[in-house]
């Protein structure tokens, strides 16, 4: 079967790619995701904490003024797999680029459009075929308006464009006024890819300890509802690349999505759940299933499902919401 996949103008062996979790924070890790078959890893992120961090670290060297900048620097120590910092990340992205054949991805998060952003270039240095931006901002503030918030993430699109020329990817989340508007500028801002949707830590409340519990919980596959929509609404309408992240557990919500038209489909919460040889199962599971429905290609299925360019697409999704209603209705009360 016929898996191969362009994603941003990366050539892919195929569709389905780990995306950024702690199974890529070692060499051995995106070496297990490569072995098990996926088409490109997307390293964990670096944060813009961890960027800043190191900044004021070298301003503070600079400033003491007892050694040149670049002497200041061997103040630091070398990598070392308990720095979670900058450098073990470059360290990190070379040698996995080295050990393994498949494209791979670095990831940054961040929030505000500073210098840190700038640390992109770093990273195509050290050999990533494409960066990852992690756009990881909750409004808390409730003076920040909707425009802001949308201006903060082509800002920040606009910092790392200008540094690189590999692609660029964004991954935001779904919680924009007119998700579909800031998808669009994005896209005219020169994002090579969306990732559609990054998921925010929603803590917990524990009853007994009388404390807020931060977690990042494991997905399922109703989760995948969201992104999809989203996915089949903006296949055709947007230059970028479409990647489809959340919710992925077995080879038919890899199929969903294609359907729905990702160009390409991630996966972590399964991976982490079954471990990384699961992308086999995955894959295998997509063929086969391509194969029974008599496809030659994974592109034969792309955007098959996605909703048709000249629909109106307002209408569209309201007639879905009210035919999806009715059928609850009925299935509860009898036929309206
Ligand atoms: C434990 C854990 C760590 C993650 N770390 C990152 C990260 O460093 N950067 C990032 O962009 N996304 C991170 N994610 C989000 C995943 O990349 C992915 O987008 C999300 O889990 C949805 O996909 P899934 O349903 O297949 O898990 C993490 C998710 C989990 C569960």
């Amino acid at each position: 079967m016929d898996l191969a996949t362009d994603y941003m103008g990366l050539a892919l062996r195929n569709p389905l790619v780990a995306s950024a979790s702690p199974l890529s924070q070692t060499v051995d890790g995106v070496r297990r995701l490569a072995d098990a078959g996926v088409g490109a890893v997307v390293l964990y992120s670096l944060f813009e904490e961890q960027l800043l961090k190191e900044a004021e670290l070298n301003a503070r060297l600079v400033d003491a003024g007892s050694e040149s900048f670049a002497e200041s620097l061997s103040y630091f120590p070398a990598a070392t797999d308990e720095d979670p910092g900058p450098r073990r990340y470059l360290s990190l992205l070379e040698r996995a680029v080295a050990a393994v054949d498949i494209p791979v991805i670095a990831s940054l998060n961040g929030v505000t459009p500073g210098g840190w952003a700038s640390y992109a270039a770093a990273m195509q240095t050290a050999g990533a075929a494409a960066i990852e931006l992690n756009i990881y901002y909750l409004p808390g503030d409730t003076h920040v308006s909707g425009r802001d918030v949308e201006q903060r993430h082509l800002d920040i699109l606009a910092r790392v464009k200008d540094v690189v020329t590999i692609p660029v990817a964004v991954k935001l989340s779904p919680y924009f006024s007119s998700t579909g508007e800031m998808a669009v500028r994005l896209d005219e801002a020169g994002a090579d890819g969306l990732v559609l949707f990054n998921r925010f830590l929603q803590p917990d409340i524990n009853t007994e300890t009388l404390a807020v519990v931060p977690a990042v919980g494991l997905s399922n596959p109703v989760d995948a509802r969201l992104p999809r929509t989203w996915i089949a609404l903006l296949h055709g309408r947007v230059h970028a690349a479409l990647a489809a992240t959340t919710g992925v557990e077995d080879p038919a919500d890899v199929a969903k999505y294609l359907l729905a038209g990702a160009d390409v489909v991630m996966t972590t919460s399964a991976l982490l759940r079954h471990g990384p040889e699961h992308a086999t199962v995955l894959l295998d599971g997509l063929s086969e299933w391509l194969t029974r429905k008599g496809f030659a290609a994974v592109g034969d299925v792309r955007g098959m499902l996605s909703v048709p360019p000249g629909t109106d697409e307002s209408a569209h999704e309201r007639v879905g919401y009210v035919s999806a209603l009715q059928e609850a209705n009925s299935n509860v009360l009898g036929p309206w």
